[in-house]
């Protein structure tokens, strides 16, 4: 039983390294060093420096973070039927009075295993912070019990106002039984985790105009539908029937690296499998050009070298669109790839 002090990130599994890497770049802009550790499979990355916490790197501004907390303490060797008996002095090591209490595991094999003994601790912790007048809902800050494994854990904090809204930061959202393709989770998750509300009030008005490039079947296509919003669907494949007879579709059977609007429309999607610089280059020229106001696009990302190839697809939307505004997030329904929103200032 330690005290630590450090950034803690959960991510997807499979991505520890390159969140460990964006942790790292992230202190280091801020003028903060500290050693980046993560481990494959475990679906976290730490960040260990004394400054690394107050540097105040906030989980929005990363791509492979769902949630950053602040590390305050691990806990190895934890005897099965008294955890709370070894890990309650490490809680009391901190003044902080608590909001809330979270026990949660990362989203890992490992993990899934032990969301029965989460819930069962969450009750005891939040019982024996009860008594001990350590929880006090006026807090800006609540409690994370990070369990790894059923014997060791860490602990955690986080500023309520600074942490996404999802627990564990993974929006869990129902699949539309309506939608022609699951892919439409990854649209709909999109808009709510890189739009706040305001901006999806004033950003996606029925009766805007957009193109859906690699559309079909047309899960991306359904989410602008559904908000009343014309879409020109480019895609060899077949489309979904219902989104053609909604009025709303037209769909262009050509190639998405060639095709050009007509007349300058609000939105470009792009979900098109291909080289991620690929794929940057064109939403460079589309916004470089003016061609749309905002674009939501996936980049696939390679086997290796994954977060420099994403520094530079970000760089060359910048370069090829002069003050566009990006925001990159790792969504928990993508796999192997980013999503990102680019905004073209008026
Ligand atoms: C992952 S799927 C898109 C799924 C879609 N977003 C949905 O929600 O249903 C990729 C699509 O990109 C299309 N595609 C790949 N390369 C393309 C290209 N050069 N031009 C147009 N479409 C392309 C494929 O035909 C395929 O339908």
């Amino acid at each position: 039983m330690e005290q630590a002090q450090g950034l803690l990130a959960f991510c997807r599994p499979g991505f520890e390294a390159e969140c460990a890497q964006e942790l790292a770049a992230l202190a280091a802009q801020r003028g903060t060093c500290g050693l980046a550790r993560s481990q494959r499979g475990d679906g976290l990355a730490e960040f260990i420096g004394e400054d690394a916490a107050r540097v105040g790197i906030g989980w929005e501004e990363t791509i492979f973070a769902r949630q950053l907390l602040e590390l305050i303490g691990r806990a190895a060797n934890l005897p099965a039927n008294d955890r709370l008996g070894v890990l309650l002095p490490l809680v009391e090591g901190d003044p902080r009075r608590w909001c809330d209490v979270r026990v949660e595991a990362p989203d890992s094999d490992a993990g899934r295993e032990l969301a029965a003994l989460c819930r069962g601790l969450t009750s005891a912790l939040v019982a024996a912070l009860k008594s001990r007048q350590r929880l006090d809902r006026r807090s800006p800050w609540r409690l994370h019990l990070c369990m790894t494994s059923g014997r060791s854990g860490l602990l955690a904090a986080v500023e309520v106002a600074r942490a996404p809204p999802w627990p564990g930061g993974i929006p869990r959202l129902k699949f539309p039984r309506e939608a022609p393709s699951r892919s439409t989770l990854k649209l709909e998750e999109a808009l709510l985790v890189l739009l706040d509300e305001g901006e999806r009030e004033r950003w996606l008005k029925p009766g805007m105009r957009a193109v859906d490039l690699g559309a079909a079947p047309g899960g991306w296509t359904w989410q602008l539908v559904r908000r009343s919003i014309h879409v020109t669907a480019v895609d060899n494949g077949p489309m979904d029937r219902a989104l053609l007879d909604s009025g709303l579709v037209e769909q262009r059977r050509e190639d998405g690296f060639r095709y050009r609007p007509v007349k300058a429309v609000d939105w470009l999607v792009c979900d098109m499998v291909e080289q991620p610089a690929r794929v940057a280059a064109r939403m460079a020229e589309w916004l470089g050009n003016g061609w749309c106001r905002f674009a939501i696009f996936n980049l696939k990302l390679p086997m290796k070298k994954r977060y420099e190839e994403v520094q530079r697809c970000l760089a060359r939307v910048r370069e090829g669109a002069p003050g566009v505004e990006l925001r990159a997030r790792q969504l928990y329904h993508d796999r192997e790839e980013i999503t990102v929103f680019a905004h073209r200032p008026a």
